[in-house]
């Protein structure tokens, strides 16, 4: 695993001249952040050694590097969901290179349901904390010490800094911004009304597919973490209707520029 981190990272360090502090991972219907990009060298992902094969044909996605707030970054342009089929050090892998590169932050945004009675849709919510549900921890098995600690402290796995920032820029700027909890579940379904119901008892406001593995395995390297959800749909009693892939895709494109724009004033405003 070592070996084929240091191998990967290796390669992309032969393609780009400046290594980023900063990679964003982009989520469901939220691309639209990639087109503020200037200065773009793109890599499919199939091109990336190690990387992990796409389910979709065509559809896998690829990194981006450019600059993006006056700063270098590094984009995942879609990224590997558990229910896919990928194993959870699959889902990882990226971050795991991120971490190889010498990344230090990094910002995550999905698609999500809220479950919080007060959000609607089209809603941001920034993620104060997470709930994970996944039947399968990304760091279960053997410990790289050279990744990190066996038992990684998870108090503040989103960065406390990072977040203050994001609420005072959407202050500044009349963006309406949520926070809350985030549950990360397997999928592929989304939820029945009473799952719903349980995770809204169980303290989360959002529910969605992904997010929390690359979050635990950021945080086991030491990054910090920044993430937004964009409410899609709503799992709220009375509320609850039918949802498509294209209900949550539509949503989140709604909702993105403002996202984006956040996102890009706390990369101008970092360090
Ligand atoms: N549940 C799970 N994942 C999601 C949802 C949802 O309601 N909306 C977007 N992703």
């Amino acid at each position: 695993m070592l070996q084929k981190i240091q191998e990967t990272a290796s390669f992309l360090r032969s393609k780009i001249d400046v290594i980023p502090d900063i990679a964003v991972i982009l989520g469901t219907g939220l691309g639209e952040l990639a087109h503020e990009i200037s200065d773009k060298k793109e890599i499919p992902y199939e091109e990336i050694p190690n990387f992990p094969v796409s389910t979709v044909e065509g559809h896998s996605g690829k990194l981006i590097f450019g600059q993006l707030g006056g700063k270098p970054v590094l984009a995942m342009q879609g990224r590997f969901h558990y229910y896919e089929g990928y194993t959870m050090r699959e889902v990882t892998f990226p971050v795991r290179v991120f971490q190889a590169l010498g990344i230090r932050y990094l910002f995550v945004s999905n698609a999500a349901g809220g479950m919080n009675g007060s959000f609607d849709i089209g809603d941001i919510m920034l993620i104060d904390d997470h709930i994970n549900v996944f039947p399968e921890h990304p760091l279960r098995g053997k410990n790289y010490k050279e990744l990190g600690t066996r038992f990684p402290d998870m108090s503040e796995a989103y960065s406390k800094d990072l977040r203050l920032m994001a609420m005072a820029i959407a202050k500044e700027s009349n963006i309406k911004l949520q926070h809350g909890v985030y549950v990360g579940t397997q999928g592929p379904t989304f939820e029945t009304p009473a799952e719903y119901n349980w995770f809204r008892i169980m303290g989360g406001d959002a529910v969605g597919m992904s997010t929390v593995p690359e979050v635990i395995v950021a945080n086991h390297a030491g990054m910090k973490v920044l993430a937004f959800s964009i409410i899609t749909d709503l799992g709220v009693i009375g509320k609850i209707v039918e949802v498509t892939h294209e209900d949550v895709q539509e949503a989140a494109k709604i909702a993105q520029p403002k996202m984006a724009y956040i996102m890009q004033e706390v990369i101008k405003r970092i360090k």
